[in-house]
């Protein structure tokens, strides 16, 4: 199964990427985390990154194209994978098709999330990840038991550097600009699961589940 999940920031894509890819046991491409890695590491693709993602910015289309054609060619990508966080523009959509096409596959299914933006902003304030394992956590929804320290793995928690007021309302402003008429790109090819991703976490899992049955 090939799978994008589209939604604004702190919609709950990595929460629920999460969760897919224990039950259909497929890797999960995210290009947020794989930008971030790379900052990290002072790589040329972090180097290049970093500067429009401090800035709640996208990163340009080709640096993302590139990373996405070269990560789809792994192994653990035979079976399909989840996108989290890709596409993120109409040129990107298009380009992802185009990969597919010549690769003759094709996706099966955007799964679209949907949260109000006032709950964006308290999501992603609240976020804290591990380090170690990636775990997710909110401070007032999903707190971990010892505060900083991750329940999974005992790691230790941090903020993103772009979680702040002031990126976050750059990230949604991006969000409805450049990536929201995703929706209806996919929505012309039958693709598209809207999901209400307001409510419990688990809760939504089983709406997503329950969409993708007949894919
Ligand atoms: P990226 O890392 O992709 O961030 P994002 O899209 O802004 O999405 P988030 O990771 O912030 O949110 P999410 O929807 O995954 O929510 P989560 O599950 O964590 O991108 C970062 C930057 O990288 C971009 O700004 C850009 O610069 C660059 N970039 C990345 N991809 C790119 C691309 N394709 N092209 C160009 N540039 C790119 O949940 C958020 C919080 O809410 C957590 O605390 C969680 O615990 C909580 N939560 C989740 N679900 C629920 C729920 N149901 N109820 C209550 N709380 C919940």
């Amino acid at each position: 199964m090939k799978l994008v999940l589209l939604g604004p920031p702190g919609a709950g894509k990595g929460t629920q990427a999460k969760m897919l890819i224990e039950k259909y046991q497929l890797p999960q491409i995210s290009t947020g985390d794989i930008l971030r890695q790379a900052v990290k590491d002072g790589t040329p693709l972090g180097k290049g990154a970093k500067t429009y993602m401090d800035q709640g910015k996208l990163v340009p289309d080709d640096l993302i194209v590139n990373l996405i054609k070269e990560r789809i060619k792994a192994e653990d990508c035979k079976a399909g994978y989840i996108f989290d966080g890709f596409p993120r523009t109409v040129a990107q959509a298009e380009a992802l098709d185009s990969l597919l096409a010549s690769l003759a596959t094709q996706l099966d299914a955007v799964v679209s999330i949907n949260v109000p933006e006032d709950e964006l902003v308290k999501r992603l304030s609240g976020r804290r990840t591990c380090k170690n394992c990636g775990a997710l956590y909110h401070m007032l929804y999903t707190p971990p038991v010892k505060e900083g320290i991750c329940d999974k793995c005992g790691g230790s928690l941090f903020q993103r550097s772009d979680d702040n007021e002031a990126t976050i309302r750059q990230r949604l402003s991006v969000y409805r600009e450049q990536t929201a008429p995703l929706i209806a790109y996919y929505t012309k090819q039958a693709l598209v699961k809207a999901i209400p991703g307001t409510g419990d976490p688990e809760e939504i899992f089983a709406k997503v589940c329950q969409a993708l049955s007949n894919t």
